[in-house]
């Protein structure tokens, strides 16, 4: 199947949804942003990525801009950080949420910019590139505006890690096989080829760290995967009829008994450009 043929999931196209459906999105990506674990994978980054004062850096694909706007308090005010979004609502929602630091909003697509080449020190892009259509083509562009020496950093989701203990196997097998393509972007592996990807573009000190996300109650896995999240919609759900009552009766009767365990890897992937 082409990229282009993929289905697309509502984070690849923010803006065609219904507003009140960014809204709820945006404020699922700022919930994801507070979690430990998400924050955890974060710190993983931040320490790859290793922003010293005064640099210039680019969060592509920068949802609410929470993430750009940390980075602006790692490179201060002789830096800058530029958030680049695809959805106009996202940027706008971003910009509401502007703290006063050195970050610049800016609509754009992840894999065709406008900014010049060479023209940032550093590159952040998180859970962005399993949503676009050619992750290579972004990639190019994302090495394209970095100058070089400079530092690239992507974080991406192995949704293929995805597992449950304390629910039957059966029926997690079918949740899962179910959700992606829907409920999880189509390059639902895009984590692990990351490494693959940046060696293929020739970027020096490729490092390739997983980092396995642990979620011991379904509330806590709720935030971030959306097979266990209760709120999103029946209609979002492809499973047989049935599945998905049955699937949570025995979610939330693991969590009664504490045994609910999923586990998800999410990569930090860093290179240097040439
Ligand atoms: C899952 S969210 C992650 C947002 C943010 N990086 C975070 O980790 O909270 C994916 C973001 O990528 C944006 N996006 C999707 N395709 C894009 C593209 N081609 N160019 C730029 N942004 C894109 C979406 O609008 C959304 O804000």
């Amino acid at each position: 199947m082409k990229p282009a043929q993929m289905e697309r999931t509502p984070f690849a196209d923010l803006d065609s949804q219904p507003s009140e459906m960014t809204a709820m999105l945006l404020a699922a990506l700022e919930a994801m942003g507070r979690h430990p674990e998400i924050r955890r994978v974060r710190r993983t980054a931040m320490q790859a990525l290793r922003p010293e004062p005064g640099a210039r850096l680019l969060d592509a694909g920068s949802g609410a801009g929470d993430v750009a706007r940390w980075l602006a308090t790692k490179v201060g005010p002789a830096g800058e950080v530029i958030a680049l979004d695809y959805s106009a609502a996202t940027i706008s929602a971003a910009v509401q949420r502007h703290d006063g630091s050195n970050v610049r909003y800016m609509t754009g697509d992840v894999s065709a910019m406008t900014l010049p080449p060479d023209s940032v020190d550093g590159v952040w892009c998180e859970r962005v590139l399993q949503h676009v259509d050619d992750a290579d083509v972004a990639i190019a562009e994302l090495i394209r505006v970095t100058r070089p020496r400079g530092r690239i950093c992507l974080i991406d989701t192995d949704w293929g890690s995805l597992a449950f203990d304390g629910v039957p196997s059966r029926l997690a097998t079918t949740v899962v096989a179910n959700m992606h393509g829907r409920l999880t972007p189509r390059q639902a592996d895009m984590g692990r080829t990351l490494r693959r990807r940046l060696i293929a573009a020739r970027l020096a000190d490729v490092t390739a760290t997983p980092v396995t996300c642990v979620f011991g109650d379904p509330a806590s896995a709720a935030v971030v995967l959306p097979m266990v999240n209760p709120v999103v919609p029946e209609q979002a759900w492809t499973t047989p009829p049935g599945v998905r009552d049955e699937w949570f009766s025995y979610v939330d009767a693991a969590g009664d008994r504490g045994d609910f365990l999923a586990i998800l890897t999410i990569w930090v992937v860093t290179g240097t450009v040439a």
